[in-house]
């Protein structure tokens, strides 16, 4: 079957030759066309930026899956800000890409530019973050993690752990991004796994936006305020992998003194984990470039693909990490 791409060309070159004889009579000239000029399929992508070792992977795993698929990327970084993301949605709109695919910053806000992909005839993919809009007809599938899911491992690890524990559990917790649907995600989960436990408490909960020295700065907070910590969850590897530096500094041992939860199982905190100083990972997997690359090619040739489609994962504990450790590709 011909592609849709392939139809837009020929569209494009017959419009262009109508073109070519009406401007021929007027003396003008204009190339325009579809930005693809061989028959390669093209793909703008949006990344948020380049916050955590999870983020790293996962351009590695776009980048590299587009060049073994064949398909030209057009990749922006956002530096973790939506304007920038729709300013590049915008870019490959008027670039007139075969396809456009995303991992939105934060879950709102997205309804306006989703349009405009819409109506210049450009599907959209959703890749790791989902957006709240209500139309679901402004983008074609969505591509990643359930974080609900990963939050609620994480709490239910914690459950199991504190079984029996007489007096109560503070917990501080170190939030993604503001707005953004791991953060807001991991935090339901995490919070409908412990609630049947009083006993658990959350006793802070702030906004560390997935890095690393964010991480480490809101910790020193928390144990300034809070004397009494014993376990810390932590949204992702890289702003627990700051709060150990600030543990160590206050102290106290991390692991042992204050349990540490994250979530991601990229390297650092695989080792982390496998030098008993984090007790408990439930993984997200950044590795989401080839089944990107599938679906672009399948969404640009008109094909029907599933609304939502979740990664495989697993979760960790030290144990665990000190065998997964040496296969880690990230
Ligand atoms: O959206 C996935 C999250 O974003 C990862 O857990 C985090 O490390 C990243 O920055």
């Amino acid at each position: 079957m011909r592609t849709r791409r392939t139809a837009r060309v020929i569209i494009a070159a017959f419009a262009g030759v109508l073109l070519a004889g009406s401007m021929a009579a007027c003396g003008n000239s204009d190339t325009g066309g579809d930005s693809g000029g061989d028959d390669k399929l093209v793909l703008g992508f949006s990344q948020v930026g380049a916050e955590s070792g999870w983020r790293t992977a996962n351009t590695t795993s776009i980048k590299e899956a587009a060049a073994a698929a064949g398909i030209e990327l057009k990749f922006d970084d956002a530096q973790q800000k939506q304007e920038n993301q729709i300013k590049a949605i915008r870019n490959f709109i008027q670039q007139k890409v075969d396809v456009i695919a995303f991992s939105p910053v934060v879950e709102s806000g997205w309804d306006t530019v989703l349009k405009e992909a819409k109506d210049a005839g450009i599907p959209v993919i959703l890749t790791d973050r989902a957006v709240d809009s209500a139309d679901k007809t402004l983008y074609k599938t969505f591509l990643g993690s359930d974080f609900v899911k990963e939050g609620r491992l994480a709490g239910e690890w914690l459950v199991e752990q504190t079984k029996g524990a007489s007096g109560p559990v503070n917990i501080v917790e170190l939030q993604g991004t503001t707005g953004s649907a791991p953060a807001n995600d991991r935090k339901e989960g995490f919070a409908k796994a412990i609630a049947a436990n009083p006993n658990l408490k959350i006793v802070a909960s702030q906004s560390g936006d997935f890095k690393r020295a964010d991480g480490k700065q809101v910790m020193e907070q928390f144990l300034k305020a809070n004397p009494d910590i014993d376990v810390l969850f932590a949204h992702n590897d890289d702003m627990g992998l700051g709060a150990l530096e600030a543990i160590t500094a206050a102290g106290k041992v991390p692991g042992k003194d204050i349990t540490i939860i994250t979530i991601d199982a990229v390297k650092d905190g695989m080792q982390a984990l496998a030098d008993g100083k984090f007790n408990f990972i439930a993984e997200c997997s950044p590795l989401l470039g080839p089944q990107l690359m599938e679906l672009a090619k399948k969404v640009e040739a008109g094909e029907e693909v599933p609304a939502r489609i979740e990664t495989e994962e697993t979760t960790f504990t030290q144990e665990q990490a000190k065998a997964a450790l040496p296969s880690r590709k990230y």
